[in-house]
């Protein structure tokens, strides 16, 4: 895609940014393409590990706000603070997930319940629904005035509902609704909202083990056409396309990446 700076001037917002999962990698590329970053998550020593990583390498201003995002108040006090320091809000990045354990929808206990559809379906709603005020406003930056990302999954889309991790499948599909409906909520606002569906890839979440992955996929007999566990690069590149001006008429839109897995499901 190149390497120009199309995002010189322009701020993003990730949550879920401490890990060194997708957060820090879509930082770190969003932050080689210039732009100047907002970090979140609950996890601090995390989040001054991303920072130090990614101002080693790039000469961009980085804020890290540690701040639950489950929590509307704390979401206000982080709009305060981001916009202490910046004046615009170009990319938001809903990417703070948990996966609450495997359990089948109706055998979870309430708690995970709460806490899995509190950080994966309230966190992304509280975020938007604040951030989203700033990027209404900022009709200098045209044609697009702002891009909302969020970070689904396979799991939420029809094909890949799994019931092992019931409660989580629901949340994403929930997320990949709310994707839909903020982009026509948002459009006329000139602002774009996609949502990325990841299948299985390597990162914290699944413990950094590939042994792990491979025991749940074939636990539920699931074959990859393209048989190799994903690397959190390549969620990078997608993100990259849709922070980039060649995905400006692109919204609504779930892009699943996944090796051809939710294709493959109850086919073979
Ligand atoms: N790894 C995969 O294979 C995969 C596949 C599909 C979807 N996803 C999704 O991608 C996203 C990132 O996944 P990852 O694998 O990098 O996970 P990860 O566990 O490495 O990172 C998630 C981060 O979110 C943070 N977080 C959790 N609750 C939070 C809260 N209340 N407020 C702020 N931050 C909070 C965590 O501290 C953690 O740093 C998640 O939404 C996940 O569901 C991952």
């Amino acid at each position: 895609m190149g390497n120009e700076k199309y995002l010189k001037g322009k701020v993003a917002v990730i949550t879920g940014a401490g890990s060194s999962g997708f957060g820090r990698i879509m930082a770190k590329r969003f932050a080689s393409k210039g732009a100047d970053l907002v970090l979140n998550d609950i996890d601090q020593d995390g989040l001054e590990e991303s920072k130090k990583i990614i101002e080693n390498e790039f000469e961009v201003d980085i804020k890290i706000i540690h701040a639950d995002i489950t929590d509307l108040n704390q979401v206000k006090q982080m709009e305060n603070d981001v916009f202490d320091t910046f004046d615009n809000v170009y990319l938001l990045v809903n990417n703070a997930g948990i996966d609450g354990g495997l359990y089948s929808s109706l055998k979870a206990k309430e708690e995970i319940y709460d806490k899995v559809m509190a950080v994966n379906v309230k966190g992304a709603w509280n975020m938007t629904k604040i951030f989203f005020r700033k990027m209404k406003r900022q009709r200098d930056f045209k044609p697009v005035r702002g891009k909302i990302i969020n970070i689904a999954s396979c799991a939420g889309t029809d094909n890949g509902l799994n019931p092992f991790i019931g409660v989580y499948s629901a949340s994403k599909a929930a997320l990949i609704a709310f994707t839909k409906l903020w982009a026509l909520e948002l459009g006329p606002d000139d602002i774009t909202v996609n949502a990325i569906s990841p299948g299985v890839f390597l990162t914290p979440i699944y413990n950094n083990d590939p042994k792990l992955i491979r025991q749940f996929l074939e636990s539920r007999g699931v074959k990859l056409p393209i048989d190799k566990i994903g690397d959190p690069e390549w969620v990078a590149d997608v993100a990259e396309f849709l922070a980039s001006p060649k995905s400006d008429y692109i919204t609504g839109e779930n892009i699943k990446l996944d090796g051809g897995m939710t294709i493959s499901i109850n086919k073979t």
